[in-house]
């Protein structure tokens, strides 16, 4: 099942069967998005509820925003869209569009826009190039790929996690697992909906607002239409152990201090913070970024670290605001994983 072959999973997905995919964001699991029987299956591995929408992800920019032909996969884009499609893909962005005729259902949730995103991950573009070659009637083909994790869990930032999150869906005759490597960027992509006049950020990525707002010479909109984004439900990005976010190293001594006062083990309690910070006495040490590219990138594994090592709590300094880097949307994630559950269903 798993491989670092390109054109077996591009044979795979063209079957109608399921690939864990690599992106440099995070891994996705993938299926062609044109069948709503495959795109299913994916939404059934995941236990994702159906009416959610997915990212369909594309090898070409100029013909998925062709709106010219009778089979586009959009129908209106404005000009600063194009612009942040010249600027930013391949790359992890994903904008949000009025649907063309190509989107069904199955990938928008229902909605009448499609997320669309250009991967810049060297496997992942050879796939989609792959299939667009051996299907030549069917391109631009899309993949949709939501994350590769369980709905309401942690993205997986290597094959191993997403593996370790869907194998018991997966199909091993059928299915195939892609190798990657770690994944670059380690969150996920910057959603940007731009079915308005300007773009508006519906999930903070890699991409950050100010790089939207240089390229296009727009000021983002703060609210919208009403756009759902399950994404952005409060508590999303969860791991098992419970999170307290702190500002500082003094805050996050008291917090391990109380924590083994109120009996809990010293070593269920993990911490992460700045690579410049001691770790306190008893407390494990889950990630220690220099920068807030290696907070992104490590954030994921440290949660799945913690979990695998049956942490009870892990104590968390968020990276500083950050406009111009993906320091917020490590806070972002943070913050949502930090955040009370709501009653799974
Ligand atoms: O980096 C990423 O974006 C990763 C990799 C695999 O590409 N994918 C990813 O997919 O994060 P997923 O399904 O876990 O999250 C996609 C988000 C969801 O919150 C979904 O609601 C939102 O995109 N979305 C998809 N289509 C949308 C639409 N038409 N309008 C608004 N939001 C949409
Ligand atoms: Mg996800």
């Amino acid at each position: 099942m798993s491989t670092k072959d390109a054109h077996a999973a591009a044979t795979a997905l063209l079957a109608g069967r399921m690939v864990i995919l690599p992106t440099e964001t995070v891994y996705g699991l993938a299926a062609r998005a044109d069948q709503s029987e495959a795109v299913a299956r994916i939404y059934e591995a995941k236990g994702r509820p159906l009416d959610h929408p997915v990212i369909v992800h594309v090898a070409e920019p100029n013909a998925t925003l062709d709106t010219s032909t009778e089979d586009a996969w959009v129908t209106e884009v404005p000009d600063y869209a194009r612009a942040l499609a010249d600027a930013f893909w391949p790359g992890p962005m994903t904008l949000v569009l009025a649907r063309g005729p190509r989107a069904g259902d199955h990938v928008t949730g229902g909605q009448d826009t499609v997320a669309l995103r250009v991967p810049d991950h060297p496997l992942a573009r050879e796939v989609l190039r792959i299939m667009d070659e051996q299907d030549p009637e069917g391109a631009p083909h899309g993949v949709a790929a939501p994350s590769a994790n369980r709905f309401g869990r942690v993205s997986p930032t290597t094959l191993a996690d997403a593996v370790e999150e869907l194998a018991d869906a997966l199909d091993p005759e059928l299915d195939i697992a892609l190798d990657g490597g770690a994944s670059g960027v380690g969150v996920e992509s910057t959603i940007i909906d731009c079915t308005g006049d300007v773009p508006r950020i519906l999930r903070p990525g890699g991409v950050s607002e100010a790089d939207v707002e240089r390229v296009t010479g727009l000021v983002t909109a703060e609210t919208g239409r009403g756009i759902r984004v399950p994404g952005a439900l409060p508590s999303h990005y969860a791991p098992l152990a419970h999170l307290v976010l702190v500002a500082d190293g003094s805050a996050l001594c008291a917090v391990v201090e109380s924590s083994q006062e109120a009996g809990l083990e010293p070593a269920a309690v993990g911490i992460i913070a700045p690579a410049d910070l001691d770790t306190p006495e008893g407390a494990m040490r889950l990630l220690a970024p220099a920068t807030h590219e290696e907070y992104a990138r490590g954030l994921y594994a440290a949660m799945r670290a913690a979990d695998r090592g049956g942490l009870r709590m892990i104590v968390a300094i968020p990276p500083d605001a950050d406009e111009e880097g993906i320091g917020d949307a490590v806070a972002d994630r943070l913050r949502r994983a930090a955040a009370p559950r709501p009653a799974q269903t």
